[in-house]
């Protein structure tokens, strides 16, 4: 039998290379060798106030995304993590044995909430939840951006503490980073990880941006007062723009010091544009093809969602039985 697979991404703002390169590249590389499961998590996405009728357009939105930048519903699960109730039903079962303080350590907890004046409790929760996407299929790999493996490591004291009090229940969950791309970085602010929600038009590169406007922002990247490429002394712009390039390509260490020494500054940000705008203008074409196709989306989200449930009813189930909750005959 494969091993399970599982990853989320939130429908939250427009998908970004960052969220290509470190993660969603892998996904459709993976789902050939294990069996799948990718999700919209929209139940993450309320953490923060989302108008509703933009929430439910980005799902739909972020849907025909990962369908064009290649899962194939034949060998992955699509699903959108409110469809399927057993995910909020584990969180809380995970939050009953989760110390608070563990959550208060994580770097996208304090990140968040010093930009709150109130804070909600769900994102103080928000790590719980994600626990329990993973542990709900019993995924072994999660393969997800270096920002996120914080979260993965709490979800495995998450369930070595549950298997610890009620028994061994839950599999250990591995964390999978792209070998290049793991952290992409802001074209403005090369100090500060490529985010959706930074302000800023400069800052990242949308996935359906035109040819026109990437090449613009790549063009503007902020670099370093050296005038050429030195692989000995990379500032973290251009250390950025070279990883963006490494990334889409998948050029050899040697080819990229042997291609890149010594060149200028404005003709590297020219050839990676060239390399970006020419890997996202298939995802585009597919995107919009898939979007044109009524009826096409709905179908496949659907049976996402039928092929999964019995898994994550059945590790409810489980768990119910473990801590004694009640569980009719
Ligand atoms: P999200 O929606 O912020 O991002 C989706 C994926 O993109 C990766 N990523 C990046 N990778 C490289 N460079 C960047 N600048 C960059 N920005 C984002 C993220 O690491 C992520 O893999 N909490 C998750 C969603 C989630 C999840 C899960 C993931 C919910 N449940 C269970 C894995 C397993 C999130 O907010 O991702």
């Amino acid at each position: 039998m494969k091993a399970r697979v599982f990853s989320g991404i939130q429908p939250t703002g427009s998908p970004h290379i960052g969220n290509y390169l470190g993660a969603l590249k892998n996904w459709a590389r993976m789902q050939y060798d294990y069996e799948s499961i990718y999700c919209i998590v929209d139940l993450h996405a309320i953490t923060l106030y989302q108008d509703p009728q933009q929430l439910r357009r980005q799902i739909q939105e972020l849907a025909g995304m990962l369908l064009a930048i290649g899962i194939d519903p034949a060998h992955s699960s699509l699903v959108v993590q409110s469809a399927i109730p057993a995910h909020a039903e584990l969180a809380w079962m995970l939050t009953c044995v989760t110390p608070v303080g563990w959550l208060e350590r994580m770097t996208q907890y304090k990140a968040k909430s010093a930009a709150q004046e109130t804070i909600g409790d769900g994102i103080l929760q928000y790590p719980v939840l994600m626990a329990a996407d993973i542990l709900l299929y019993d995924a072994k790999v999660v393969p997800v951006g270096d920002d996120q493996s914080q979260h993965v490591e709490l979800t495995r004291d998450i369930a070595q503490r549950f298997n610890s009090l009620y028994g061994e229940t839950f599999v250990m969950p591995e964390t999978r980073l792209p070998a290049v791309g793991a952290r992409i970085m802001g074209l403005d602010e090369p100090e500060k990880k490529m985010s959706k929600s930074a302000p800023g038009s400069g800052h990242a590169v949308g996935l359906l941006d035109s040819p026109e406007a990437i090449r613009k922002k790549i063009l503007r990247a902020t670099t370093d007062s050296h005038p050429t490429v030195d692989f000995d002394r990379l500032g973290p712009g251009v250390a950025n723009l070279l990883t963006i390039f490494q990334a889409f390509t998948e050029w050899s260490d040697a080819q990229m010091r042997g291609h890149f020494s010594g060149m200028r500054y404005g003709d590297l940000k020219k050839q990676v544009a060239d390399a970006v705008i020419a890997a996202l203008e298939p995802i585009q074409q597919r995107y919009r093809q898939v979007m044109d196709e009524t009826g096409y989306l709905a179908r496949v989200l659907e049976e996402g969602a039928q092929r999964i449930a019995p898994i994550a009813r059945t590790t409810v189930e489980k768990v119910k039985r473990a801590m004694g909750l009640y569980t009719p005959e």
